[in-house]
């Protein structure tokens, strides 16, 4: 039996290479060269044509017939919650296992959110959940396809609709994902992206919304547009923000796009390969392979690790060995959101107004949520990059610390 890493091995992870990210091609270079010497940097300009069109390929793409490009994922979620009117004082339903932006932007707009559990198999808002929280105040849902793993929406549209609320896809994970053969995003009513430099499709910041809706991209345009149509330089509609993407983001994306289905078909391969291995080891989970998901965007993998199986070894003291052992992984988000400093309730009464009910954000607990931020282990989407041997190594560093299980309890 090899020694762990942790304890002077070699570790299991050696021929693991997981390629630098985000990774520039030679179509980036020249496109963004191009921008810098057009002259045109801000797309209200007429000469401007690199936002114009990003948003036509990725809405394309995407299968959505309105795509708005904006500064970044969380403006984009702002921008969604604009566009449908959500007033000061409404609740929006919000899960608890994402990045804080889902849950931030509520409030920016004056409103409520209200967080309700996630399925602990997928990590996703859970459909009964969404019918058990609905009160005379909420307006709709911010649902998250975490890690790219979509949400049941098979489960989710009814609900919605029975109760003639709004469905917002925070998408930001999910650049590629497809259920039933259908890309995510313009599902629901109005889709957000982000293009952090993290993401599978990486513009160092960026967002798009998406929609079906050709009143809602209307007024989405108008509000990216602090108020006013593209051409009308003084003339301005509605008080709103600036929400615009630069003519540099839409450069870089346009052909950072181009690689992307490449790169998601590669790392589909690689996460079958990598179920195959880790799927028979006791105490390791995935998430359920749903036939449903037509095709899979990628911004982690996620796996859950039952410290039963492994003698009661702690997660955290699980992901000491897994990364000595130079396999690159992470709790993800390791708090619940209603458990964020942030989210206090006087905090978040501060921004709504006086008579909006706020929930005790602190005395809440979903076990859902409790159970994922306690057990899971991220890899990012880079890892799925590699070849068919570092893919094998992620397999065998796990087993290596299961059956040397002993030494770390110690
Ligand atoms: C689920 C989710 N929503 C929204 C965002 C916000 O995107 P951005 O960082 O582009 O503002 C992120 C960013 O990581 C995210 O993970």
């Amino acid at each position: 039996m090899s020694k762990l890493a942790l304890h002077g091995g070699d570790p299991a992870g050696e021929a693991l290479e997981v390629p630098n990210w985000p990774q520039s091609t030679e179509q980036s270079k020249a496109n963004v060269l191009d921008a810098v010497e057009s002259g045109a940097w801000c797309r209200s300009y007429d000469d401007a044509e690199w936002v114009d069109r990003f948003e036509e390929s990725f809405g394309a793409y995407h299968d959505a017939t309105h795509a708005i490009g904006v500064a970044n994922g969380t403006v984009a979620i702002e921008l969604a919650l604009r566009m449908l009117d959500v007033q000061p004082g409404d609740e929006v339903l919000v899960p608890p296992y994402t990045f804080i932006a889902t849950a931030s932007a509520v409030t920016s707009v004056g409103a409520v959110p209200r967080f309700v559990d996630v399925d602990p198999r997928t990590y996703n808002v859970d459909a009964d959940a969404i019918t058990d929280a609905i009160t005379d105040r909420t307006v709709g849902v911010i649902g998250v396809h975490i890690a790219g793993y979509p949400m049941d929406f098979d489960a989710l549209l009814p609900v919605v609709r029975e109760h003639d609320l709004f469905l917002i896809e925070d998408a930001a994970h999910a650049q590629g994902t497809e259920w039933n053969g259908r890309k995510v995003g313009a599902i629901g009513d109005v889709g957000t992206f982000s293009f952090q430099e993290s993401k599978a499709l990486a513009g160092g910041e960026g967002g798009m919304v998406v929609t079906d809706d050709a009143v809602l991209a209307d007024r989405g345009e108008l509000l990216c547009n602090i108020g006013r149509r593209s051409n009308s330089v003084y003339h301005h509609y509605e008080l709103a923000s600036n929400c615009r993407m630069t003519e540099f983001q839409g450069a870089v994306l346009c052909a950072q796009l181009e690689k992307l289905p490449e790169e998601n078909e590669r790392r589909r391969e690689n996460e079958r390969l990598l179920r195959s291995e880790i799927d028979a080891i006791d105490g390791i989970k995935t998430k359920p392979d749903d036939e449903r998901i037509t095709a899979r965007g990628y911004c982690l993998f996620d796996l859950q690790y039952d410290s039963d199986a492994f003698g009661g070894l702690s997660r955290d003291r699980f992901l000491e060995a897994l990364t000595a052992e130079q396999i690159p992984a992470s709790t993800g988000y390791a708090m619940p959101m209603y458990e964020q400093p942030a989210f206090s309730r006087s905090r978040v009464a501060a921004l709504v107004p006086p008579e909006a009910t706020v929930p005790r954000y602190r005395h809440l607990h979903l076990p859902g949520v409790e159970q994922v931020t306690r057990r899971n282990v991220s890899l990012t989407h880079t890892v799925l990059l590699t070849d068919e041997t570092g893919i094998q190594s992620i397999g065998t560093a796990i087993r290596k610390i299961q059956s040397n299980v002993d030494s770390l309890l110690d």
